[in-house]
């Protein structure tokens, strides 16, 4: 397979995301936006404007259908992630699906077998996993840079308004603080020191049954992480990662960090790397390595990585109540 040859993408679900997506594809010169997909095709068809793609459909199973459209990027609200998966890859598509993959670790489990069974890529968009301050950070922390892990602080908070954010409000498409954020702070503990012995987790609720903000503690064998997402307040949102020799604190936003400082020694070095574009093409470009390696999962960000992180929420969706069904 030639190497250089472009991949050609498809989209659907035109909001937000799939916005600030489509714009980071126009930087990757071997990307070609196919064909989008909306329910609304006066939407669509601006959209494919405003971001040169070739074909717009009216419907999600239209896209599903196009022979020419190699992978789908799912930018839907999180209930319909599943569902949308599987199809596309049953229609013989790759899959760049937006991160929750799922609501229940149950069609997580659905989805990666979709994959395996259709040999086709798959992979939870988790673009943080991706951009360079966080791949520089796990190789230096891997390596023993600040000694053992034994303690990581994290959160993802901001105020979301009913009016304005109602994806969030809205318990029938999978909102709430835990689902849309709070597996941020919970992928960073992840990728770090592995799945906890044991997750403890509380929460403030919503009238509609979303939680507002939630809290959780992983305890593992010789660490703690101590997490919080919140949909109705503001955090400095740096990371702080706290070891036997030393601490790193990624930058704020950490999830999109451009650099972090290492503290060792009683001395700080200050790095700078910051993402591409808006921070999507880093994971565009392992959907794409991915792709011409004819893999059907990332090494960085692979379907067990997927599946762990899946079953924690499901733990700590249990213990604050929140159930979508
Ligand atoms: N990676 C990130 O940084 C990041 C950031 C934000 C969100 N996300 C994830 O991306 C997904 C979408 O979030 P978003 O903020 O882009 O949401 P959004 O702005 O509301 O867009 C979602 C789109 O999905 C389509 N859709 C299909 N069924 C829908 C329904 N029942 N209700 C509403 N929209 C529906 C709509 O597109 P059409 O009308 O065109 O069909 C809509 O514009 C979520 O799973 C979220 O967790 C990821």
């Amino acid at each position: 397979m030639m190497k250089n040859r472009k991949i050609k993408w498809g989209i659907i679900g035109l909001g937000n995301i799939a916005s600030q997506f489509a714009s980071d594809l126009l930087l990757l010169e071997d990307a070609e936006l196919t064909a989008v997909a909306s329910r609304d095709f006066s939407k669509g068809q601006q959209f494919a404007e405003k971001f040169s793609a070739l074909k717009v459909y009216d419907s999600y199973d239209l896209i599903f259908e196009d022979q020419d459209v190699e992978i789908i990027y799912i930018a839907t609200p999180h209930n319909s992630h599943s569902e949308l998966s599987i199809k596309a890859l049953e229609n013989g598509k790759h899959v760049l699906c937006e991160k929750p993959m799922a609501l229940s670790y149950q069609d997580a489990v659905r989805m990666v077998e979709a994959s395996k069974k259709c040999n086709r890529f798959f992979m939870e968009a988790f673009w943080t996993r991706f951009i360079p301050s966080i791949q520089d950070v796990l190789q230096k922390v891997n390596n023993g840079i600040i000694g053992n892990v034994n303690y990581i602080n994290a959160d993802f908070a901001f105020y979301g308004s009913e009016t304005e954010n109602k994806r969030l409000f809205d318990k029938e498409v999978g909102g709430g603080a835990l689902f849309d954020i709070g597996v941020y702070p919970l992928f960073l503990s992840y990728v770090l020191l592995g799945n906890p012995k044991e997750v403890l987790a509380k929460a403030v609720m919503h009238k509609n049954q979303v939680d507002l903000q939630t809290s959780i503690i992983l305890q593992y064998e010789k660490a703690q992480s101590v997490l919080h997402a919140s949909i109705v307040s503001d955090s400095d949102m740096k990371a702080s990662l706290n070891g036997t020799e030393g601490r790193i604190e990624l930058n704020s936003p950490w999830f999109i960090a451009d650099g972090y400082s290492l503290y060792e020694n009683g001395k700080e070095a200050v790095f700078s790397l910051p993402a591409l574009g808006k921070g999507y093409v880093h994971e565009a470009i392992e959907c794409h390595n991915c792709i011409l390696n004819n893999q059907i999962e990332s090494e960085l960000w692979s379907h067990q990585n997927s599946l762990d992180l899946s079953k924690i929420v499901e733990e700590i969706k249990t213990q604050i109540g929140l159930s979508f069904t």
